[in-house]
């Protein structure tokens, strides 16, 4: 393959969870224009009118990613449904604001539930499918926050979690490896979601730091995200594994 060709994703089965809104809808809909059939998974019902938007062949899949037996039941259904699994992007996640003295013990094993459990319980759930058939490519979603202290905001469980996601993917990368399947994670800077768009309105002043911070001078789009995704699960990318690709205009080597 060569050119164009080889971003292409047609005959690939993808399945991306927090995939209801967001980054990880943006996500979604990148990897269905690549020619992918995408399976849109999240604990918000809401995912199945995303699903819905994109239209046929995606669909959606509730399941919650701190339950591993709903995530193991959800990889046996991608599975009897479409027969393989060719790509998953581990992108659900919560963020929140506290300082570290005020974290309850809740508070710590929620973020790390969802943020770093969850990640976990996805890879090891769709990795057999992948093993079976000797590829697949994994990305799981990062951030800033994993590999810099970021400021003004804080929130010390989700900076844990988000590094420790970065290294899941090294281990992962080189545990599977000789199965073919890569393993890579993405590090967004501030993308300009929903989230953001309301810090925006109720505390302009930390937009105004998130900004000057950025050397790009803005937020990032959401489609530079899925940009880095799609590269990363196609054909350009297969000597790339273990990697975190950031994806922060520069922000982390600021
Ligand atoms: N927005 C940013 O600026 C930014 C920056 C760096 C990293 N990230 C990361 O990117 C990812 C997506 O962020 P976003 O801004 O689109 O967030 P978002 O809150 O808009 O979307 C997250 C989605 O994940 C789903 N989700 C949450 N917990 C879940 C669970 N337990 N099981 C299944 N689904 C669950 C939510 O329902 C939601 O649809 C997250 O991992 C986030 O940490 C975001």
């Amino acid at each position: 393959m060569s050119g164009l060709s080889v971003y292409g994703l047609q005959g690939r089965v993808a399945v991306v969870t927090g995939a209801a809104r967001g980054i990880g809808a943006t996500i979604s809909r990148h990897l269905a224009a690549l020619g992918a059939t995408v399976v849109l998974a999240d604990r918000n019902a809401t995912v199945e009118e995303t699903a819905r938007e994109l239209g046929s062949p995606a669909s959606a899949l509730v399941f919650d990613v701190t339950d591993s037996k709903a995530v193991d039941a959800a990889a046996k259904q991608v599975l009897d449904k479409h027969g393989r699994v060719d790509i998953l992007v581990a992108n659900a996640g919560i963020a929140y604001e506290k300082s570290a003295v005020d974290h309850t013990d809740e508070d710590w094993r929620r973020v790390m539930a969802v943020n770093l459990d969850g990640v976990f319980y996805t890879a090891r759930a769709f990795a057999p499918a992948m093993i079976a058939k000797k590829t697949g490519a994994m990305v799981l979603i990062s951030s800033i926050a994993g590999v810099k202290a970021v400021r003004p905001e804080l929130h010390v469980g989700y900076d844990v979690a988000k590094a420790g996601v970065a290294h899941m993917a090294r281990i992962l990368a080189i545990e599977w490896a000789p199965f073919g399947i890569r393993v890579n994670a993405v590090g967004p800077g501030y993308v300009d979601t929903e989230l953001l768009a309301e810090v925006g309105r109720t505390q302009p002043e930390v937009m105004k730091i998130w900004i000057e911070d950025m050397p790009i001078g803005r937020l990032l789009r959401q489609e530079e995200i899925a940009g880095t995704v799609g590269f990363l699960v196609s054909d350009a990318a297969t000597g790339v594994n273990g990697h975190l690709l950031m994806t922060d205009g520069g922000y982390s080597v600021s």
